[in-house]
């Protein structure tokens, strides 16, 4: 039975045009930025709401959520910007997009790594700027990947596909998570019940985990300092995992060697000290961003909404 869903944001072709074929959806055609309150005066009339994690569900927009939206499916795996006890206690289904997004995502975090060791952004930029020099030895050398150490903050399913990819470049696995990992997940990899412990160890370092109170500004001056020196890190996770004071002065001391950035803290607005960063390679949150991967996030929203609807369990429910 068709029902009446409000997507919240433009989402891939094939996503909007199934959820017209099966439901009575409203689309946002402009791909629109809704406010909070924006939001919940669109949501009038529907009973289940799309949305992307730029709409941030705190406790007080789910309060005044209209009464007949039952479900919250989040065009995302991460789901930091709904307050999930507060749907809880309100009995809004909330849903994510767990796996579909996990080997882009992996790419991407190896891409940081791989483009930050090889300093890919800043040879770039000296091509494009038609400023190739005659060859020298000794220009834009970087850092071998091959045979380095990976430490790994959060092996969950990306952390671990990410894993699977260091070790197609011979590296050593390090990694730090909640739960050590049965060793069929952990293949070989090095667990640090401490992830301090870990960080002598990374020649190599990628951030993996959600955004959590445990985990803001994990990657800190203190932390940075027991790195080694001209190590590399990378975040395809959540800006606010790192500080960005700590990162970029130790990029700038040459502490770091290099990173590699996907996500920040308070993106799109970036802190603006970044853009002058040299030994920095910048993407603008592209994790999950292929055409396969984006479809699969939404018709994953779909599936759940279809679940609930049909009386089934969704299978991708938090709360
Ligand atoms: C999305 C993401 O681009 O799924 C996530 O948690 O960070 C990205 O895949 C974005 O959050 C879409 O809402």
């Amino acid at each position: 039975m068709a029902r009446r869903i409000l997507v919240a944001r433009q989402l891939p072709e094939a996503v909007e045009a199934r959820a017209q074929r099966d439901h009575d959806a409203t689309l946002n055609l402009d791909d629109a930025q809704y406010d909070a309150d924006e939001l919940v005066r669109r949501a009038a009339g529907h009973e289940a709401l799309v949305i992307c994690s730029s709409e941030k569900l705190t406790p007080e927009v789910i309060a005044r959520l209209p009464a007949e939206i039952a479900i919250v499916a989040t065009f995302s795996v991460g789901f930091e910007h709904i307050d999930v006890p507060a749907a809880r206690e309100r009995g809004l289904v909330v849903t994510n997009t767990p796996d579909v997004l996990t080997d882009a995502t992996a790419d991407v975090a190896f891409l940081l790594l791989l483009a930050a060791a090889r300093r890919a952004s800043e040879a770039e930029r000296v091509l494009r700027a038609r400023a190739w020099p005659r060859w020298t030895s000794r220009w834009l050398l970087g850092t071998e990947v091959t045979g380095k150490r990976l430490g790994i903050f959060g092996m969950g399913r990306i952390g671990r596909a990410l894993a699977q990819r260091a070790r197609g470049f011979e590296m050593t696995v390090h990694y730090h998570n909640r739960h050590r990992l049965p060793p069929e997940q952990e293949a070989g990899a090095v667990f640090h019940a401490d992830p301090d412990d870990m960080l002598p160890h990374c020649d190599f370092l990628s951030m993996n985990c959600p955004a959590t109170p445990e985990t803001h500004h994990w990657l800190n001056a203190e932390r940075i300092a027991r790195l080694p020196d001209g190590a590399i890190v990378g975040n395809a996770a959540r800006g606010a995992v790192v500080d960005d004071d700590a990162l970029i002065a130790a990029l700038g001391s040459g502490k770091l060697a290099a990173a590699g950035l996907d996500v920040y803290e308070g993106e799109p607005n970036i802190d603006d000290r970044y853009y002058g960063v040299e030994n920095a390679v910048l993407l603008p949150h592209i994790g999950s961003a292929t055409v396969e991967t984006r479809d699969a996030m939404g018709f994953k929203c779909l599936d759940n909404l279809d679940a609930f609807f049909a009386g089934r369990e969704p299978p991708d429910k938090l709360t």
